[in-house]
């Protein structure tokens, strides 16, 4: 009798949940589901520019394995770190920033679970937001870390309840570690945290000597006005780590991201890496794009279409959905987060949503418990101006025709 391959799964592969969202059959007609940056704003033609450059200029030092040290094979290009180091330096107030200080990584998700690995094992504790972005929670279990989870309201991760679930990881024999936070446009809720509770929370981790591993990767897509500092910007003990990503900033297909802190923490990382790098073709290539001043025209392009894309989803949701809706208007981001009325049958909506080409991510996907149910993540970047407005109406009728009897 052939034997299976699936008898032959490590037990991490057989105790895997299934896809966190599982795919629709069919391309949708209305995708408010991707989580990409706006599709317009994608600067093709510059990139085509700068990659044959790129080319033209680095030759075969593209080809190798590295281009003179085993560190930049295993935290990529020097000469974008270095440029990344100095505007992020600039930005964050971390004058003290050198390519020392930073990982690229072939999509932020990857910098995540590097450091899920590198600072978490069994026997040890993780905080999480009750909502988040739910590949990171896998990260961080896979590594047999105990993981507890505390509020977010609008102001972003509860921190005032932070101290509780310590005591209860504690009492439960677990060494908390770190707190996984996206303090900036949360996914998914969208909220932003203030500074005050962000130097809380700073001085929190500091306190208890914890981790803070902050996920910026919206953080640079405002559309009103900057957010508030980064809690990296305000730390000086080393304890917190931040992620950045080129998916959020350009387009998710590059897979391309950067991890930063203290050389300490980033020597971390260099040990559980086991896939020698990223690729260096785009790194070069993105090192001259942004040298140009290339991504902050960008930036102002994707903030601008972003806000409008904003606006008009605003518009329409209120105009087709209100009865059936609530939400908090996003500053920034990719999403809304709509919270449904009860008076709707999920199961109803699901089918009404799919037969009408709607895609939308379910709330539950991005909790650990049932509090996410009732939850839609709506991504308003994808589609055309006509598309939200098309979209949204469609998505209208859907809830009407979902009313629970
Ligand atoms: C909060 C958050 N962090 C990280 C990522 C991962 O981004 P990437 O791996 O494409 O850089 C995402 C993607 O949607 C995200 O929403």
């Amino acid at each position: 009798m052939p034997t299976s391959i699936r008898e032959l799964y490590s037990e991490r592969v057989k105790a895997a949940p299934d896809a966190y969202f599982p795919e629709p059959s069919e391309p949708p007609l209305y995708d408010f589901s991707a989580g990409d940056p706006p599709p317009e704003a994608y600067p093709l033609e510059e990139i085509r520019e700068y990659m044959a450059r790129a080319v033209e200029q680095a030759g075969l030092n593209l080809a190798k394995y590295r281009p003179t040290f085993r560190q930049d094979m295993v935290r990529g290009h020097p000469g974008l770190r270095e440029l990344l180091a100095e505007r992020v330096g600039a930005r964050d107030g971390r004058h003290d920033m050198t390519a020392d200080w930073l990982m690229l990584v072939n999509g932020s998700s990857e910098g995540l679970g590097l450091a899920a690995r590198a600072f978490l094992g069994p026997g040890d504790g993780a905080i999480v937001e009750s909502a988040t972005f739910p590949y990171m929670v896998g990260y961080m279990r896979a590594t047999g870390a105990r993981i507890a989870t505390v509020p977010v309201d609008r102001d972003g991760m509860v921190v005032d309840a932070i101290d509780d679930r310590l005591d209860e990881l504690r009492e439960a024999g677990a060494r908390p570690k770190m707190i996984y936070v996206i303090p900036t446009f949360h996914v998914p809720t969208g909220s932003t945290m203030p500074r005050e509770r962000r130097e809380k929370l700073v001085e929190l981790a500091q306190r208890h000597q914890l981790i803070v591993m902050e996920d910026s990767a919206y953080a640079e897509q405002y559309f009103d006005a900057p957010p508030p500092p980064t809690l990296f910007s305000m730390d000086d003990s080393g304890l917190v780590l931040q992620s950045e990503t080129f998916g959020k900033l350009l387009a998710p297909g590059l897979r391309l991201g950067y991890m930063m802190g203290v050389p300490d923490a980033i020597r971390a990382l260099d040990v559980v890496r086991e896939d020698l790098g990223v690729n260096m073709l785009i790194p070069t290539m993105l090192e001259a794009y942004i040298r140009d001043g290339k991504l902050d025209a960008h930036m102002q392009r994707v903030r601008e279409l972003g806000r409008q894309k904003r606006d008009a989803t605003l518009a329409a949701l209120r105009q087709h959905c209100a009865r059936w809706v609530e939400f908090e208007v996003p500053r920034g981001g990719i999403y809304f987060w709509l919270r449904l009325s009860p008076e709707l049958d999920w199961d109803k909506l699901g089918e009404r949503l799919n037969a009408e080409g709607i895609s939308c991510r379910p709330g539950e996907g991005f909790t650990d418990d049932s509090s996410g149910a009732g939850y839609l993540r709506m991504s308003f970047q994808q589609e055309s101006l006509e598309g939200i407005e098309r979209g949204v109406r469609t998505l209208g009728a859907a809830l009407e025709a979902s009313v629970r009897g």
